[in-house]
């Protein structure tokens, strides 16, 4: 009989997609979390390519886009010497792993996924395959590594809900086996979402109602995190806003989409809350708290931008990078791979 096998040691897990245009709500929603989380637990950083062609992307933008991702990581401040920082085709269990959650994950879930809806749009019976399935396969990277914390903006909440019923069920579906193999409390840990701050849902910058985009045609709408100082300013003064001044309260904002997306962007550069930057700039015009808000995203992400530019300079570092993630993420997914397959009943070598 073997010992009973609990875990209790955390691991955040998360992804990027190499689609290209990487903005400012990738960085507060979901890159800013990840540097932070380097502190306390051990992290993957995955730049998820399989993700990105659920859609179809040029080859050799797919190659340029995910160093890019890579050098967006590093540039920002993640350590892939002390965590993990790979390209998920690199590591060949996260596909294994995905076919066998799409023959646990239900179609009734994966059709109430909003994404799928939104991304597909009118012509559904044109959508690949695999943009309908993607949330199956992001779980099992999550699962791959029996990760416990997910850090990502809020628009990925409900896949991250979706990956909980998937080891939910799961663990349920293969009890019988699960306990065979001393696993007590099931196999697959149900992953937590961390979705917190005031920047967890960037607004794009033209409409205060939709959420900032790689995929939107105008540029105008988004902050890239290479542009410069003069094309931050131009895109931020430009910014839709209403009439009014800034409110004293975030209660003023309730109505207020546009300003509510500014003052949030603004609190999450300055690491601070929505409250604070209304108590300097309540009662301010939208003229004065604008030049302010330019000046401190440029201070921010500009030498992110640079750094970005001096890592892509060299590709194959980046690729060495890679590479050296690739083998130890195997290490940790090759032994739960193994066994997920002796819990489903495959034979293996
Ligand atoms: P994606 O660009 O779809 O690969 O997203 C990468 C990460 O950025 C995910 O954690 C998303 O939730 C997050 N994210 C993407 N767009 C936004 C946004 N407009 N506001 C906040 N977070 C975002
Ligand atoms: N689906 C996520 C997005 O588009 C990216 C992603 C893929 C991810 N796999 C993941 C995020 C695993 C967190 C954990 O934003």
């Amino acid at each position: 009989m073997q010992r009973a096998k609990t875990k209790t040691k955390t691991r955040v897990f998360s992804g990027v997609q190499p689609t290209g245009n990487l903005h400012l709500g990738n960085y507060l929603g979901a890159i800013t979390k990840f540097v932070a989380l380097q502190a306390e637990h051990d992290c993957l950083y995955c730049v998820v390519d399989l993700h990105a062609i659920t859609v179809f992307q040029d080859p050799d933008e797919l190659a340029k886009n995910t160093r890019e991702v890579t050098a967006a990581f590093i540039a920002s401040g993640i350590d892939p010497g002390r965590h993990i920082v790979f390209n998920q085709s690199q590591v060949s269990g996260h596909a294994e792993l995905a076919w066998i959650f799409n023959c646990v994950a239900r179609i009734g879930w994966l059709n109430r996924m909003t994404q799928f809806k939104e991304k597909a749009g009118k012509d559904r019976e044109n959508a690949s395959a695999g943009l309908y399935v993607y949330p199956n396969l992001m779980a099992a990277d999550i699962l791959l590594y029996h990760a416990t914390h997910v850090p990502v903006g809020e628009d990925q909440k409900q896949h991250l809900e979706l990956a909980r019923d998937i080891a939910q069920k799961f663990n349920n579906d293969f009890a019988k086996t699960i306990a065979r193999e001393g696993y007590e409390g099931g196999f697959f840990p149900l992953p937590e979402p961390l979705i917190t701050g005031p920047a967890t849902r960037v607004m794009n910058l033209r409409d205060g109602t939709r959420k900032m985009s790689k995929s939107d045609e105008s540029d105008m709408t988004r902050i890239n995190l290479t542009d410069d100082a003069d094309a931050i300013a131009k895109k931020i003064r430009k910014a839709k806003t209403d009439p009014e001044p800034l409110p004293s309260e975030a209660k003023g904002l309730e109505t207020r989409p546009e300003a509510d997306n500014l003052v949030g962007i603004f609190a999450g550069l300055a690491e601070t809350s929505k409250e604070a930057v209304l108590r300097d700039f309540g009662g301010s015009p939208f003229s004065k708290f604008k030049e302010a808000l330019a000046e401190l995203a440029a201070a921010k992400l500009n030498p992110i931008g640079e750094e970005m530019r001096r890592l892509m300079a060299d590709p194959v570092e980046i690729d060495r990078i890679l590479d050296d993630g690739a083998r130890r993420a195997h290490a940790i997914a090759d032994p739960i791979l193994a066994k997920t397959k002796d819990i489903v009943g495959f034979i293996r070598s």
